[in-house]
């Protein structure tokens, strides 16, 4: 059955910007109720709040400043949104930052914020103020999540990580007792701020392998495009599935292979 967005709420973290602030308009012009942007960039935040609700209607968004590393200020961005529109359906842990050179705090925000997000959204929120049956978390992870890229060793880890999380909380035991669905998308290079940030190397040795895997990189694609698959991914997609979102294209599905099938070949 499609997921129905009309009059649903919504929490997206790194929602201020790029691929977050589009996945906020995607949500919004098919009716959503209201966005929460939990984001740590402040005059981002208020900037893109303003033009939400220019666009889409007065109080359809709200910025909570919030770092996604701090468990209490994560938590204050789900206790505002229950507040504000009485209910969450939709949760995207969205913020994430691509910068192997200052990779504890890459580690950080992607993983630990990620972390934070599902057991908030799984354990305490979704699962308790959904409005219809069910709810569902968006992850966003990266192809760098499927295969690792020889420039961004700690950036891949990171979207690895994410890929085990939605194998693990995707899977039926969390869903029978939650009815929260949780899947993972994963976008190729993507014209976003991201991109253009410094510190994204360990060390210029690093940057230099780029050329190794240029061709795998593939087409920049647009947020907008991102954020329309997002939308399908969200409406149709099982529980605990991978989508891969590359070069402007229609998504697909990325299936793990049991570790089963491989016992006895070599
Ligand atoms: N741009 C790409 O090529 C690309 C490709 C694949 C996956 N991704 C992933 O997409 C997601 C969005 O990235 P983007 O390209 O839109 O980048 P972006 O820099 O445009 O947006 C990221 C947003 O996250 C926010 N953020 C950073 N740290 C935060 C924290 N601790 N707490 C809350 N918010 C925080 C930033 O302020 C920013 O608004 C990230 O998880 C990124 O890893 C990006």
């Amino acid at each position: 059955m499609v997921f129905e967005i009309n009059e649903k709420v919504a929490l997206i973290t790194g929602g201020a910007n790029g691929i977050g602030l589009n996945f906020a308009k995607a949500l919004l012009s098919k009716g959503l109720k209201g966005v929460t942007l939990a984001d740590v960039n402040e005059n981002a935040g208020i900037e893109a709040e303003e033009e939400l609700n220019k666009t889409y209607g007065k109080d359809k968004a709200f910025f909570v400043k919030t770092d996604v590393v701090n468990y209490k200020e994560f938590e204050a961005a789900f206790k505002a949104t229950v507040e504000k529109f009485s209910h969450i359906d939709i949760l995207i842990n969205n913020a994430g930052i691509g910068a192997d050179g200052i990779w504890r705090k890459e580690v950080e925000v992607n993983v630990v914020g990620t972390i934070n997000g599902m057991i908030l959204g799984m354990d305490n929120y979704l699962n308790k103020y959904k409005i219809s049956d069910e709810g569902v978390i968006i992850n966003t992870s990266s192809t760098c999540g499927l295969e690792g890229y020889a420039q961004w060793p700690v950036y891949s880890a990171t979207k690895f990580a994410i890929t085990g999380m939605v194998q693990a909380w995707g899977s039926p035991a969390h869903y029978e007792r939650t009815r929260v669905r949780v899947l993972e998308i994963c976008p190729s290079a993507t014209e976003t701020d991201m991109l253009g940030v410094g510190q994204k190397f360990l060390s210029p040795e690093y940057e230099k392998t780029m050329k190794y895997i240029a061709h795998e990189i593939g087409n920049l694609q647009t947020s907008e495009h991102v954020a329309a698959e997002m939308i399908k991914v969200l409406q149709n997609a099982n529980n605990g599935t991978i989508w891969v979102i590359e070069n402007g294209e229609p998504s697909y599905e990325y299936v793990l292979p049991k570790r089963q099938t491989f016992k006895n070949k070599n």
